[in-house]
């Protein structure tokens, strides 16, 4: 071979190496539950998982509100500086678990509950509208001035209106004002270079402008960020999920678009088409257009697919993902494009380790992808199958009889209850 041309496939492959075409794989697992903060040094003893989290691939770790906060699970946040005071442990706690995160190479997102905030003491009116960050130089020491006007409850009606939805428990903070956007977004840089955090969730987004959110993208740049959107499905007069779900997952992905466009979005479409299709609804899983009908067959880019988290599941279980049929939701979503989340109950609490980190291993040793091509193959009441990328190709559902949908050169892979994957 002419050496100028070894020299160019050397080079073409060195850069292939280095720099692959990038579509991001991450993995993302939620550290906590609703009873994390009444479990006594939850830090702590989170560090003692971390062995397990890495072991099945995850590279993000969706860490509790971190700050002082009149509910313990904080998400009912005041002193936001004030990390001492959290009910999951101290700020030195935090920042060792973050580093024994990092030392595995795992990243670490914070909460960020910031549409609401509660007051530290009441003004001359009686009302609790003044608030304190917590350091000493008063930073975030807010008045009710930065409370929404049409927040009647707590507000002295100067400033603007609130940009999105209200909410009740604690004063809605005005997001139009700059002051707010630039004292919070200092606060957040602060979370990334004072405790370690490389990235964020943001809590309740409905409550303000998309476009706040994307003045905290810009301002902080987090290495992964992701909005929790809890939008509902449309629902038809039988009272289940319309087949068709493109109201929903448009609002996801304009709010994603509006916010940034780097920000991600938890797909609770995926999740309500999901565990309504494992109840013998399997048909649901291919949309009109024959892609998989949540946000990951719309924008899969920026959707990150959970099966429950604190809210829905745990113990407040406000719209559980059908207990006995978990797996079936991780064997779809771990094969899918999205950026999946494994949630700690269902990993530690619930037995499924063994079997979660098994597809997770078959994610990333086939390079399944946020990216990655469906091409479903059936989507019947009892029976989904799709193959991703061409590597592997997964079934859920109680069918048996496959047919000859699977091609005599894939293997099984791992298998379960009313799942396979094959490659
Ligand atoms: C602000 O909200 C109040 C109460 O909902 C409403 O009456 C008022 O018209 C709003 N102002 C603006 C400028 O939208
Ligand atoms: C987001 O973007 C869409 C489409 O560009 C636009 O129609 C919508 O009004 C925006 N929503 C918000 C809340 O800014």
């Amino acid at each position: 071979m002419d050496s100028l041309f070894c020299f160019t496939l050397f080079f073409c492959l060195l850069c292939l190496s280095l720099f692959p075409p990038f579509a991001s794989s991450a993995l993302l697992f939620q550290g906590f539950n609703w009873e994390s903060s009444g479990k006594g040094g939850w830090y702590n003893s989170l560090k003692n998982t971390i062995p397990d989290i890495a072991n099945a691939g995850v590279t993000h770790v969706w860490l509790p509100p971190p700050s002082q906060s009149v509910s313990p699970q904080g998400y009912l946040p005041g002193r936001l500086y004030d990390l001492d005071a959290s009910k999951y442990g101290s700020k030195d706690e935090l920042k060792s678990l973050i580093a024994a995160f990092h030392a595995k190479g795992i990243k670490c997102l914070a909460d960020i509950v910031i549409n609401h905030r509660t007051a530290e003491r009441k003004d001359s009116r009686g009302i609790y509208c003044i608030f304190e960050g917590g350091t000493p130089d008063s930073r975030l020491d807010w008045g009710p001035h930065f409370i929404c006007k049409d927040d009647t409850t707590y507000s002295d009606g100067t400033g603007n209106n609130d940009s999105g939805e209200p909410y009740q428990p604690a004063p809605d903070i005005d997001h139009l004002n700059p002051q707010v956007r630039r004292e919070l977004s200092d606060w957040m840089n602060w979370l990334k270079t004072e405790i370690g955090f490389d990235g964020w969730r943001f809590d309740f987004v409905r409550g303000y402008t998309p476009d706040a959110t994307k003045t905290y993208m810009e301002n902080t740049s987090p290495d992964f960020a992701v909005g929790e959107n809890w939008n509902r499905l449309s629902i038809g007069p039988d009272g289940k999920p319309d087949y068709n779900q493109d109201t929903a997952r448009g609002e996801l992905a304009n709010w994603a678009e509006n916010g940034s466009g780097a920000v991600k979005a938890f797909d609770f479409t995926t999740k309500g088409i999901l565990q309504a299709g494992v109840e013998g609804e399997l048909w649901r899983l291919k949309d009109s257009n024959g892609k998989p009908s949540g946000l990951i067959g719309l924008k899969p880019e920026n959707a990150v697919t959970f099966i429950d988290n604190h809210d829905t599941g745990s113990t407040q279980k406000l719209w559980p993902f059908p207990s006995d049929k978990v797996m079936q939701g991780y064997a779809y979503i771990l094969t899918h494009p999205g950026t999946p989340t494994i949630f700690y109950d269902h990993f530690f609490d619930w037995g499924l380790k063994g079997e979660i980190s098994k597809l997770s291993e078959i994610r990333i040793q086939s390079g399944i992808n946020e990216k990655s091509n469906v091409n479903i193959l059936a989507a019947e009441g009892d029976l989904y199958v799709a193959e991703i990328d061409n590597k592997i190709i997964v079934k859920i559902g109680p069918k048996m009889d496959l047919g000859n949908l699977i091609p005599p050169n894939f293997k099984v892979a791992t298998s379960g209850q009313n799942y396979a994957v094959w490659h």
